[in-house]
């Protein structure tokens, strides 16, 4: 048992029990280790400290009204941490090491799974760190895989209800043929300042355009775009943004609702013709846009004028939502128990 307010935790970190780690050594990863500390000692010329060399994921697991545990599509997260591992030079992590860590650690930490009247989640994050001394740019030949684990409530204050942007032309979290398009903790950094000030300016996050033009959607933030127009479900194709595995598996749904899925180029002046706008991945599942501000051209974007999702997004939230908790049929084989 723990003390934990479930109803109430934020997307923020709690100590929990155990992580795993895994070290990659001699040209191969070693034996997984059950660690009860929160600390890593590494050198300090690390290349992750240095160089980049530090890539990661996120995913879920649920309790579910069954008393069962489940996961979501974590072979996706295996496959782009993969992606990940070969943009940055990193010897790749087979998946079903990574699968059986990110299972133990869930199972280790059981007792920090959320009840499923909280609505809160176990979030499950991987991360892989070069831990090799370099001096001169390139790649080491050391490396620390770990998966950590921490329950983790609504990555928006409010949950499911709307919040507002601000385009960024300032900053770009990414470049052109850049590391966009993986999960590497330099884009993340590369967007801070864009965030900071968009929180500062009274918006919940940021939203960039593509960086070569500027004239295209790219991503909401640390998330995707998507957005409803009358029956199509329209998300931006672009190679300066994460492939969510939330937004491939919506695209799924809204296909088996009878939807039109477009991957597009999204140009900016197009968010005056859509009927629902919003962000969506892991931590927020989907999270409705209330609006959006250009301040280039002082135009305002309106989606949401009561603070609520749209029906579209709503209908494909709860579908997506009931299969992560194992009330609807999982027809497309996305979710595990953990036994
Ligand atoms: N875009 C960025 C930049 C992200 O960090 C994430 C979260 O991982 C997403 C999109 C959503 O991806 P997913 O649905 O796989 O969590
Ligand atoms: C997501 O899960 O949707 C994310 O973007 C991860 C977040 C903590 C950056």
């Amino acid at each position: 048992m723990t003390d934990i307010d479930w109803a109430n935790l934020n997307f923020g970190y709690t100590p929990t029990d155990y992580n795993l780690r895994c070290y990659y050594r001699n040209g191969k990863w070693g034996e997984i280790e059950v660690s009860s500390s929160e600390s890593i000692n590494i050198h300090m010329a690390a290349t992750c400290l240095h160089y980049g060399q530090n890539g990661w994921e996120g995913q879920k697991a649920f309790r579910c009204p069954d008393g069962k545990i489940r996961t979501f599509r974590l072979e996706e997260n295996a496959a782009r941490l993969q992606s990940t591992c070969r943009a940055l030079m990193i010897p790749e992590i087979p998946t079903e090491l990574f699968i059986e860590m990110c299972h133990r650690a869930v199972k280790l930490n059981e007792r920090f799974v959320p009840p499923y009247e909280s609505g809160a989640a176990l979030y499950i994050r991987p991360i892989v760190l070069g831990t090799g001394a370099q001096l001169g740019v390139s790649p080491t030949d050391e490396y620390l895989f770990i998966v950590f684990v921490t329950p983790v409530g609504p990555y928006f204050k409010g949950g499911f209800t709307a919040t507002n942007y601000v385009i960024t032309r300032d900053f770009d979290r990414a470049a052109p043929k850049g590391t966009g398009r993986y999960k590497v903790a330099g884009n993340y950094g590369a967007s801070l300042r864009a965030h900071v000030l968009a929180r500062q300016q009274g918006y919940s996050c940021e939203f960039y355009l593509d960086p070569r033009e500027k004239k295209y959607i790219d991503e909401c933030g640390a998330a995707n775009f998507i957005a409803i127009k009358g029956n199509t479900y329209i998300t931006p194709e672009s190679d300066s943004i994460l492939p969510s595995i939330t937004n491939k598996s919506m695209q799924q749904l809204a296909r088996d609702m009878g939807m039109e899925v477009e991957c597009r180029h999204i140009p900016v002046e197009e968010l005056e013709e859509f009927d629902e706008a919003g962000a969506c991945g892991t931590a927020a599942v989907i999270s409705p846009i209330g609006y959006i501000d250009d301040p280039a051209c002082g135009k305002r974007y309106v989606f949401s004028e009561d603070g609520q999702p749209g029906p579209v997004f709503k209908k494909l939230y709860e579908k997506f939502r009931n299969i992560q908790y194992g009330l609807e049929p999982d027809v497309h084989g996305w979710v595990t128990v953990i036994e």
